[in-house]
């Protein structure tokens, strides 16, 4: 198969690119990138929920810019931010918010909490107790919160990025494994090496003596929805789809990797191949292309499934994890 045949859409469903409006995204992506020192990785799949509406989890030790990659990108957009630092004592109502009783109107009035923002960052949502958990995956998977029987819609876009503490294990509460299927992405940020700690030493440094560089861009909500109707029109391909199905049914069948899928308790599900899917045509988007390529599921397969299976006792006690068999499955099924 060509790469010609990946591009080739039927002549109906084709949508020419919006150059200026791509432009600002990537100015949004660049302005990111500027304050982020050696994050390419995190900020791309940044941009690649805002553009599918997907929510990210993101894990790593503290001090590695987690928040502070959330709080630039709330900066180059016109939505409200929120920031819920979780706790052991959170309650479900610290998120959605309350209805309280008012004596001057003789009426009930919804107080909304601080999931009622577009950019929610849910710091350590391991502390959390599964009560505020499941609130929280319940917004996240339904666009709306329900309290005292009334439901109330979030707004549009609305976009949760969690992170979590892989170090932190005393006083915490794992995701239930249903729950993190909720994540579009789960990225795992790396320490930097030498070169960019240097750098980043230079930048923080700059910005304590002066004032940090403001966002380039600031988005408006129309041209995030506008965006996001442009990465979801990217084209997939049969021969591509094809390649997705053949990935994620390696997790379940023997067909693809039969040592691989030994290791696996639980595959993952089709919303883990529509996730890749989508994934792959906001990655496509940002890199000016109008249709997924192989390398974009490559790519992001490890960030899209690896979350989404459950590895058996036996392969997690050799010390195999789940990244390991997603790549493992990316090297050996054949891409077209
Ligand atoms: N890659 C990076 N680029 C720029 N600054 C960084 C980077 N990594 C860490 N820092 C700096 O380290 C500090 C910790 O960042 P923070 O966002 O609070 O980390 P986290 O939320 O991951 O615990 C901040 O002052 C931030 O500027
Ligand atoms: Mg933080």
């Amino acid at each position: 198969m060509s790469g010609a045949a990946l591009a080739e859409r039927p002549a109906t469903g084709a949508q020419p690119i919006d150059a200026a409006l791509r432009a600002r995204i990537l100015a949004l992506r660049d302005g990111l990138l500027h304050g982020l020192i050696g994050a390419d990785a995190m900020v791309e799949r940044l941009l690649i929920g805002l553009l599918t509406g997907g929510h990210l989890l993101i894990e790593g030790a503290p001090g590695l810019a987690k928040t502070r990659a959330v709080k630039r990108l709330s900066d180059g957009l016109d939505g409200s931010f929120a920031r819920i630092q979780c706790t052991p004592d959170l309650m479900p109502a610290d998120l959605t918010g309350t209805t309280v009783w008012r004596q001057d109107a003789g009426d009930f009035e919804f107080l909304p909490g601080p999931l009622f923002h577009s950019l929610v960052l849910v710091d350590e949502v391991n502390r959390a107790p599964p009560k505020v958990q499941s609130a929280l995956l319940e917004a996240m998977a339904e666009g709306q919160i329900t309290v005292s029987g009334h439901t109330h819609a979030l707004p549009d876009p609305f976009m949760v990025v969690a992170t979590q503490n892989p170090i932190e294990h005393a006083g915490t509460f794992p995701l239930p494994e249903a729950q993190l299927d909720r994540f579009l992405l789960h990225v795992l940020v790396e320490m930097p090496d030498e070169a960019a700690e240097r750098r980043i030493l230079d930048l923080v440094e700059g910005e304590l003596n002066h004032h940090a560089e403001a966002m380039p861009v600031r988005l408006s909500v129309e041209e995030i929805r506008a965006a996001r109707e442009a990465a979801l029109g990217v084209y997939v391909s049969p021969a591509l789809k094809d390649y997705l199905v053949r990935l994620v049914a390696g997790t379940r069948t023997d067909a693809a990797a039969p040592d691989l899928r030994a290791a696996i308790e639980h595959p993952a599900s089709p919303r883990g191949t529509l996730a890749l899917m989508v994934a792959g045509k906001a990655r496509a988007y940002l890199r000016g292309r109008d249709h997924v390529i192989p390398e974009d599921v490559a790519e992001l397969a490890a960030d899209a499934l690896a979350h989404r299976i459950g590895l058996t006792w036996r392969a997690a006690a050799e010390g195999q994890t789940a990244r390991g068999i997603i790549r493992g499955l990316v090297q050996r099924v054949r891409a077209l």
